[in-house]
């Protein structure tokens, strides 16, 4: 079977390179020749663990090759996948055009019956879109069905997570043609749901959404815990022993960033008022999103008497541990507004600082975590890289100027800190 995949981001490149680990033939296509050539020569475009190695191996394999030529790379596959990006347009609404260019591509590389599959978060009637618009294009006469088919992977896990997915969703015009993309996972998992395609589409907002309001939901406790005095790692725990709510997705933080969450509620939100149903729950997980930055600068404000001529440390860049993908990540707009008000930051981050650089040219960037706490008014966590967990804090505490921490992932014990002579705060916990 052969498999093309249109676009070599996170989703496109595990995907195709994990098809090719299964024993697929798969050439991943992608318009950005510098990425293609980068690839070819065994450079990933992105930071995710053991990727490196599945390429190189299957390459050598010869099961993986990349291609910047779409039509052809479609007219020799049996299967083809859409993976390219859909990020949130001015209104909130998902960005459809690299979808709707990529369709018309396909259109012209149908020289016989083929599949097209959309594994692009896209709002419900995509399916229909792109049937459409490939239909518009075609060369010659050429029968085919479009397949929605969402990804669930995470950063940072994305190759164990596309390995072990908990189900496969497949939406499409009829069984028949679901079971053929459905062989395609057998080997993976006997979890795999056919739905209609408006179903498939939605089961992937849907979700994405549900678990963002899981993490706005304690949050919003965590402000609650902090004017009460309870403790909102115990509350987690209580609530999260419920069988029916479950303990994942309940950690209070300084809320949720990356490339799906935020754009997700929003997509969601867009789809609910392009059908005149007013989602006004999604508003309110958007909203505790941004609040709880704000409520943690307001206490660091409170603590230091203002920004204006304080250095500060920032420990993590990336939007979660493990990538170097700073797509909404927390630490800008905390950044950005201590830079605002007059402070000096360090930045600092295991792989993410080139990335940062770009997005905030105004803080300093570290080679190191100790770099970035050298003589410092507070230092603040903002991603739970391991290497943080595990720092030396009597070193940490010496370098700086005023022993202020501010864990924004609560992953410190508050009593601990305070032993090694740490004015330390956190998410929620009756530390503050
Ligand atoms: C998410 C979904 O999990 C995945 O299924 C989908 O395919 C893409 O979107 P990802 O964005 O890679 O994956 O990261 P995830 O691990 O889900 O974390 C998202 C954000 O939520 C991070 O900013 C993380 O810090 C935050 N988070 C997560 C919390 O604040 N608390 C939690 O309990 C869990």
């Amino acid at each position: 079977m052969n498999l093309c995949i249109i676009g070599t981001g996170y989703v496109g490149l595990v995907t195709g390179t994990i098809f090719s680990h299964l024993g697929y033939n798969v050439v991943c296509v992608d318009r950005d020749a510098k990425k293609i050539d980068g690839l070819k020569q065994g450079v990933m475009p992105i930071y995710e663990e053991g990727l490196k190695e599945l390429v190189d191996a299957n390459v050598a394999a010869g099961r993986l090759t990349f291609s910047i030529d779409l039509v052809s790379s479609v007219r020799e596959s049996d299967i083809v996948f859409i993976c390219v990006g859909t990020p949130p347009g001015k209104d909130g609404a998902p960005e459809m055009k690299y979808v709707r260019a990529v369709a018309e591509e396909i259109a012209q590389g149908l020289n016989d019956y083929k599949i097209v599959v959309n594994k692009s978060t896209v709002p419900v009637g995509t399916g229909e879109l792109v049937r459409s618009i490939i239909q518009e294009n075609l060369t010659q006469p050429v029968a085919f069905d479009v397949v929605s088919n969402p990804e669930f992977l995470r950063e940072g896990t994305a190759i164990y997570d596309t390995l072990n997915p908990d189900r496969v969703v497949i939406g499409a015009v009829n069984r028949e043609v679901g079971e053929k993309v459905a062989s395609l996972y057998q080997t993976l998992t006997d979890t795999v749901q056919i739905t209609d395609i408006a179903s498939a589409e939605l089961i992937k907002y849907a979700s994405n959404s549900f678990l963002a309001t899981k993490i706005s939901f304690m949050n919003a406790v965590s402000a609650l815990c902090e004017l009460t005095g309870a403790d909102v790692e115990q509350v987690r725990e209580g609530v999260g022993q419920d069988k029916r709510i479950g303990s994942a997705f309940l950690n209070a933080g300084l809320g949720f960033g990356g490339s799906c969450f935020p754009k997700d509620c929003l997509g969601l939100l867009h789809t609910a008022k392009r059908y005149d149903y007013d989602f006004h729950l999604m508003d309110s997980v958007l909203r505790v999103n941004e609040e709880q930055p704000l409520r943690f600068l307001a206490r660091l404000r409170e603590v230091l008497g203002g920004f204006e001529g304080k250095r500060i440390g920032v420990w993590g860049l990336a939007f979660k541990p493990n990538t170097d993908d700073i797509r909404d990540g927390k630490a800008f707009e905390i950044m950005a507004a201590l830079i605002k008000e007059g402070a000096e930051v360090l930045a600092y981050d295991p792989i993410a600082i080139d990335n940062s650089r770009k997005e905030q040219p105004a803080a300093t960037y570290v080679d190191t975590a100790l770099d970035a706490c050298k003589d410092v008014d507070a230092l603040i966590l903002v991603t739970e890289w391991r290497e943080f967990k595990e720092a030396d804090f009597e070193e940490v505490r010496k370098s700086m100027r005023l022993p202020v921490l501010f864990d924004g992932r609560n992953i410190f014990n508050p009593k601990e800190m305070r032993d090694k002579g740490f004015l330390y705060y956190s998410i929620g916990r009756a530390d503050a």
